[in-house]
């Protein structure tokens, strides 16, 4: 395997360690002072690709910042992993595997042997499969068992064969087609398969069971759920025409009674919170059609070929990745919001919290070691403009430094024009706010012209003064298109990337999930058997007595 330049600790390197003497000189930056210095910055610090803009200036750093964090990125080999992983290399240390959701949007005939396995032309074949599985959906050819169209489709998945395609068929419901209602259900709760089941007609319902490994207990037990639910209402050979399943686990399909002729198969080489562009897509690829499937693939690819061969300095991913580094590790930044200002991207910051959490949410390198810097941030968010009527309060004056990315599209996918000049006046006036604050001279000169009185100016500026000095980047699209929404998604997918090679953790495991999967089967067969006391501590224990009593 081709070896990042630097294996040694992070602190180590010679680029971080310039970086820690650059900070202490940044430590007094006001952007305010920033942006009067240079009335360029605006066109120096943003970067355009894959049909995206980003304009990363409103941040506390400065041209030399840049050239630290690209030396940063060349020091640990950040080039040579990314070609890598589009190469097809074992990069996934702990499990042994490649990294391949690249090739599940490059185009029909791009070259790429893995293994003596040609990785484009099973990706095509299962597309070419997708294809036409969804146009006979679409086109009502293909019929219910007693005879009617699909007019409802029940994805049941979880974590990455959820979010991906729940996020984007929102994100794209008006590409949709107008018969097929969508619906998602992951949680284990019942009430999630409950809601579910009370909207649709098992003679039009098409169900999709999605899972990498086909061993989720949470899909399985919502699987089997429907399963029971439809055979309540039609006979077993009526399953084939309301059953298909996504996953790389052909046997267990088998097991659970779809016919394998109904299984769109994907490989190990797709991580989960990865996998949306592969059959896990289906949905999508449903609701939208192929055609716009298509272009939500080569959207990605654009942003891939974008990141594969753009020099750092211009390289939209590794910028993003470069200044949130800064941001975490600098400014002491715990979190970061994702503020879409497009309410159809609803979900888009609960999609990126598992892309970027289960990535690098890790505390040991590639080797094991403990990492000696803080890794990934927590990541959350609401749509703006909601978000600035709930939690924006302590983003401008809290304790706390959160930086912001905003996501806006110039137009619209409405009519409604004054509505949109509303939403992007507020994106770049909370942008501005971030930046600029309110000085307290500021704020007194204001309340002066009021005409309040000098000691209530003197007990409300407090109050009244925003710190500002608080950094954003903005990303803007034309609109929010296939084409676009993929870019964006693979701009995220790599900006973690980048992220993860930096700290030098395995971006692409997620271990941390095990222990509770674990506990949680344990401690189900003593909810519905008898309790084990010695198994646990006593609150686990007082706990499990009460549910018991309950029942
Ligand atoms: O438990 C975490 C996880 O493995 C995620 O990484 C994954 O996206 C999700 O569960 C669902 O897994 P599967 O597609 O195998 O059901």
């Amino acid at each position: 395997m081709r070896q990042p330049s630097s294996t040694l600790s992070l602190t180590s390197t010679a680029s971080f360690q310039a970086l820690e003497t650059h900070a202490i000189d940044a430590e007094d930056w006001q952007m305010r002072d920033l942006f009067a210095a240079d009335p360029q910055r605006f066109e120096r610090l943003s970067v355009e690709g894959a049909g995206l803009f980003l304009d990363y200036s409103k941040n506390r750093l400065n041209g030399r910042t840049l050239e630290l964090l690209a030396a940063l990125a060349r020091e640990r080999g950040v080039e040579q992993r990314r070609d890598a992983m589009f190469e097809g290399e074992r990069i996934n240390n702990t499990e042994n595997r490649a990294v391949l959701h690249t090739a599940l949007r490059a185009p029909r005939g791009a070259q790429l042997v893995v293994d003596g396995q040609d990785v484009n032309a099973d990706v095509h074949a299962v597309l070419d499969r997708i294809r036409t599985f969804t146009d006979a959906v679409r086109s009502g050819e293909w019929l219910g068992h007693t005879g009617k169209p699909i007019t409802d489709i029940v994805n049941i998945g979880i974590g990455g064969s959820d979010l991906g395609p729940k996020m984007v068929v929102l994100a794209l419901r008006h590409y949709a087609h107008p018969r097929l209602r969508m619906h998602f259900v992951s949680n284990v709760d019942g009430h999630d398969m409950d809601a579910a089941l009370g909207q649709v007609n098992p003679e039009t319902t098409l169900f999709i069971v999605a899972s990498k490994t086909f061993t989720t207990a949470e899909t399985m037990m919502n699987a089997q759920t429907a399963r029971a639910w439809f055979l309540g209402h039609a006979p077993e050979e009526a399953l084939a025409k309301h059953f298909v399943a996504v996953s790389t686990n052909t046997e267990a399909i088998k097991t659970f009674g779809i016919d394998p002729a109904n299984m769109f198969p994907f490989w190990d080489w797709v991580g989960g919170r990865y996998s949306v562009w592969s059959a896990i897509g289906l949905p999508v690829a449903l609701a939208v059609g192929f055609g716009y499937f298509s272009d939500f693939l080569a959207g990605a690819h654009a942003m891939d070929e974008h990141f594969r061969t753009a020099p750092i300095e211009q390289n939209m991913p590794m910028i993003l990745a470069l200044v949130g580094f800064w941001n975490r590790e600098f400014l002491d930044a715990h979190s970061v919001t994702i503020a879409p200002y497009h309410q159809d991207l609803n979900r888009f910051p609960a999609y990126l919290q598992q892309l970027d959490m289960e990535s690098n949410g890790k505390s040991v390198t590639r080797d094991g070691d403990p990492v000696d810097t803080p890794t990934c941030p927590a990541i959350w968010g609401e749509p703006g403009t909601n978000g600035q009527h709930a939690y924006f309060q302590l983003l401008h004056q809290g304790t706390d430094l959160t930086p912001i990315d905003f996501i806006a599209a110039l137009r619209p996918a409405h009519e409604m024009e004054h509505h949109h000049t509303a939403l992007l006046a507020n994106c770049f006036a909370q942008s501005e706010a971030f930046m600029k604050g309110k000085t307290i001279i500021e704020v007194r000169a204001d309340l002066q012209a009021q005409g309040l009185p000098p000691e209530e100016v003197e007990r409300l500026a407090p109050h009244k003064t925003f710190p500002g000095n608080r950094p954003s980047n903005t990303i803007l699209m034309e609109r929010l298109t296939p084409s676009t929404l993929g870019a964006l998604i693979a701009l995220y997918e790599h900006k973690t990337f980048v992220q993860g090679v930096i700290w030098n953790v395995n971006s692409f495991d997620q271990w941390g999930v095990e222990l509770g999967k674990v506990l949680a089967k344990k401690i189900e067969a003593e909810l519905a058997g008898e309790p084990q006391p010695n198994l646990h501590d006593s609150s686990t224990n007082g706990l499990i007595a009460r549910a018991k009593a309950a029942f």
